[in-house]
Parts: structure tokens; C-alpha cells; sequence
């Protein structure tokens, strides 16, 4: 019959029938009359079989992995007790090669076993992302910011696109990445946050999800010179509002992924170990976790003991959030570890309304707190933090035209995707990961 041009993934609802297939091929064995091939397309896996007249001419002989083919052929189920995607293998009638793939040594498995040194996976990063694992990352990344955005619609918080190339920072100077914008000093972003406080008084409650930028001038797990930011801005909320939601907005967006039976299959494949945290989440004052680590012998750098104003480094911060074994919202810093436009806790000036979630394996995902809403207090917060005012002129009006109180966070989505799928580092969560002497493929 006619051949149904089909991605793969529709084809095992076409058991009976012809269909036309175009792909990749992912794995490939030869017996003596037949060659095995699994095709992918980016939708799916289907196992194809070629055999007599099919396998007769000289391209089938070397056909190679990771060579583009077309393909005919019927759609059968596969015999009890045998294996393949779907339940189904396609038995081809026809097939052509459309672009071939190098083979031996120069092929893509033989050029990405796992022992493969981590700079040249880094230079074969275009080639490492057909794997099923890469593949597995991205799409469960795909799933996850749909779960984002869905999560927001439903809360009638609205997306924006601030800009990525600003002149103010947000999180201090030592980690800007600085550039010549039209004879004059620019920067990429490494925070949409302000940005996002100018539209409360427009658009309400708002978030964006886009890409920040930080020179982190080391190499870690869990540092990127790019990532993916999640930032919202909540207006007319207090602290505890805050709180609520990120418990709500990690939980909800959870409870989709692991309904989806994509990404519930991702999860099972990559951490079968996952279990959805419970609510409430942990909360935890500043100053009691530091009684914690000094009780559980986690020192800092240098051996000794953390003390009230030390900022907790990315290794302590770990190793406490391990052994909780648990999310935690880390609450109510000192306000000199944090940025000028932090709001200071009432009756407790040293301390800010602020609050940092951690989950095990990664630490710190999510960064928020609460906003100076007054005027003459964000005048002394830039003083103290030695900012000069003037170039933030258009966040200052905020408080002068109609001030209130707000707050919001910012999210790692790498960070996150590194908790959910338990990957090592979150490089692996980056399509293509930029960290300290690395921008390219
Ligand atoms: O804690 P951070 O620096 O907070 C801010 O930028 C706030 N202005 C956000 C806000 O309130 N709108 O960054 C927020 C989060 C961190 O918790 C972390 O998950 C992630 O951004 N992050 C990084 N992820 C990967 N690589 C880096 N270099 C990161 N720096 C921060
Ligand atoms: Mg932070």
C-alpha cells in the first residue's frame, strides 16, 4: 500500500500499515541475513529490519551509526518474549541512504565512550547531545519550563522579556561581564530582578524566564558563566506569602513533571531514587544553621568554626543539606552578605527578610527575599553597598511613585534540573554550557 510519511513516535498506533520514516541510526547489529537498525527522529526510537533485496547493494554492507536514512516498510507487532521500542519493528521494503556518518574509530560511539576525557566531550558536546542521556536532560528541561509556565498562567502571574544587555547591576560588581555598548560601558545581565519591579505597578505579579550571566572566575559543579534564570516578583505580600509560594511553585511543578508520563519516564531512567519532597518544607533561621554546622563539625575553608555574619560556602552549605536529606528554606541572612535592596527584618535590623532554598547533591536553587520598600532606606542601602544611584534612577522612581510592599526569587533552572535528574554537574542541564575558558561549540 501507500507508505504514511510518520514520525516515529506515531508509529506503533500504525501496527498493519506501510509507513514512510526518515531518522538517524541509533543502533545497529548485522546477522547474517538481516541488519537491525534503531532509527530515531527526535520523537522517538523505532527498530527497522533489512533484509533480502534491502540489504543486497553495496551502502547496506557499511551502512554506519549515526547515518541519516529513509525508509518503507510495514509495521508489525514483535513476536512474545522479544524486545523493542514501542512494542513494534517496522520490515523494510525500500530504504535509501541520505547522509552517512563516518564509521570505526572516527564514529560517534567510538569518539564518546564514557572514559572519554572531559575537554573532548566538551568539543564533541554537538555530538554527546544525540545520546539518550543528553537527549533524556533536554527534554525533561523542555517538560519543565512548560511546567513553569503553565504553574504561572494558572497563578495569573505574567511572563516578560527584560533586556539581557543593562548598565546597573544587581548582585555586585566582582561577577559582571562587562562590554563596549556604542563607545559606552555595558553589561550582561545577572539578574532580571529590577527589571521585573518596574512592571508590578503595569502587569501585577510577573515573572521571566531568560538567561543571566556570571564571571565566576572557578570551576564548580554548580557555576555557570550562562544560565537559565527564573525570576518572579510577587506584589502586596509579606515574608511568610513568599515562603508559601516557592513551597507551592517547586511542589506543583513537580507533581505535573512526575504526571507526565514523558517526564515521569525520564525520572525513573535517571533517578529512580526520586521522592517528591513533602510539605511543609524545612524552614531554618540563618543563625541556627550556623548552631548546625558548628554541632556537626562542618567548618569552614580554613578548619575553623562558622560564626554569625560568615557567609556559608558552597561546600558547608552541601554537606548540611545532605545530611538533612531534605529541601530546605534557609531564611533571615545577615544583612552584610547580602545586596542593597534587601528588606531588613522588623525588630531584628541586622537580618534581612531573605530566604535561599537548598536541595541535596545541589545546594543553593533558589535565591529570594523580600524588597526595600521605602525610599530613604534603598538610599542607604546603595550608600552602604557603595553604589552610585544615579544610573539606577529608573529603579529608585519605584519607591517614589506609588511604593509597596513586594518580594521575589530567582531559580537555577540547571541547578534544578540537576536535583531532579541527579546529574553530577549542571553543565549536563545546559544545552551548551558556558563556565570559565569554555564558550565553544
Ligand atoms: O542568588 P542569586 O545570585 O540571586 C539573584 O540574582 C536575585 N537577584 C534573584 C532574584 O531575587 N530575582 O541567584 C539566584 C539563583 C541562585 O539561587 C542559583 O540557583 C542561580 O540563580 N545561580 C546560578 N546558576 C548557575 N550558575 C551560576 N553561576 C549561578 N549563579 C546563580
Ligand atoms: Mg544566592
Amino acid at each position: 500500500g501507500v507508505a504514511k510519511k510518520t514520525k516515529l513516535h506515531a508509529v506503533p498506533e500504525l501496527t498493519g500499515t506501510r509507513v514512510r520514516l526518515q531518522g538517524w541510526v541509533h543502533r545497529l547489529r548485522s546477522q547474517k541475513a538481516n541488519v537491525f537498525v534503531v532509527l530515531r527522529d527526535g520523537t522517538g526510537f523505532i527498530q527497522c529490519i533489512l533484509s533480502g533485496d534491502c540489504i543486497k547493494t553495496v551502502d547496506a554492507l557499511d551502512l554506519t551509526v549515526e547515518s541519516t536514512i529513509e525508509l518503507c516498510g510495514s509495521v508489525e507487532k514483535v513476536k512474545e518474549g522479544q524486545n523493542a521500542p514501542g512494542g513494534v519493528e517496522v520490515i523494510v521494503d525500500w530504504w535509501k541512504l541520505v547522509g552517512k556518518a563516518p564509521g570505526g574509530d572516527e564514529a560517534f560511539e567510538g569518539r564518546l565512550r564514557a572514559d572519554t576525557e572531559q575537554s573532548i566531550r566538551a568539543d564533541l558536546r554537538h555530538l554527546e547531545l544525540r545520546g539518550e542521556t543528553a537527549t533524556s536532560v533536554m527534554r525533561f528541561r523542555a517538560l519543565l519550563l512548560r511546567a513553569f509556565r503553565e504553574y504561572f498562567h494558572k497563578t495569573r502571574v505574567t511572563e516578560v522579556t527584560p533586556p539581557c544587555m543593562v548598565q546597573t547591576s544587581v548582585e555586585g560588581g566582582s561577577t559582571l561581564f562587562e562590554f563596549e555598548y556604542y563607545g559606552a560601558k555595558a553589561y550582561l545581565t545577572q539578574s532580571s530582578q529590577l527589571y521585573l519591579e518596574t512592571v508590578l505597578p503595569s502587569l501585577g505579579d510577573v515573572y521571566c524566564i531568560q538567561e543571566s550571566f556570571r564571571a565566576e572566575k572557578s570551576l564548580t559543579r554548580r557555576h555557570l558563566s550562562e544560565y537559565t534564570h527564573l525570576e518572579t516578583e510577587l506584589v502586596f505580600i509579606e515574608f511568610k506569602d513568599l515562603l508559601d509560594h516557592l513551597e507551592d511553585m517547586i511542589c506543583t511543578v513537580v507533581d505535573a513533571l512526575l504526571a507526565d508520563p514523558v517526564s515521569a519516564e525520564i525520572i525513573k531512567t535517571l533517578n529512580p531514587d526520586f521522592t517528591p519532597p513533602s510539605r511543609p518544607f524545612m524552614r531554618m533561621d540563618y543563625c541556627d544553621a550556623i548552631t548546625y554546622l558548628k554541632e556537626h563539625g562542618i567548618t569552614k575553608e580554613d578548619g575553623t568554626d562558622h560564626i554569625i555574619g560568615d557567609d556559608i560556602a558552597e561546600a558547608a552549605e552541601r554537606k548540611m543539606t545532605d545530611q538533612i536529606n531534605r529541601p530546605i528554606m534557609l531564611m533571615n541572612f545577615p544583612k552584610i552578605l547580602k545586596a542593597f535592596y534587601m528588606k531588613t527584618i522588623d525588630g531584628r535590623p541586622d537580618f534581612t527578610e531573605s530566604v535561599d532554598v537548598l536541595v541535596p547533591g545541589v545546594g543553593e536553587v533558589v535565591g529570594g527575599s523580600m524588597r526595600i520598600s521605602d525610599l530613604q532606606e534603598l538610599m542607604d542601602g546603595y550608600k552602604r553597598t557603595g553604589i552610585p544611584h544615579e544610573p539606577y534612577y529608573w529603579f529608585t522612581d519605584q519607591r517614589k511613585y506609588g511604593t509597596t510592599e513586594h518580594g521575589g526569587y530567582g531559580l537555577g533552572v540547571e541547578r534544578l534540573l540537576a536535583w531532579f535528574l541527579k546529574r553530577f554537574t549542571v553543565r549536563e542541564c545546559s544545552l551548551y554550557p558556558r563556565y570559565m575558558g569554555r564558550a565553544t561549540p
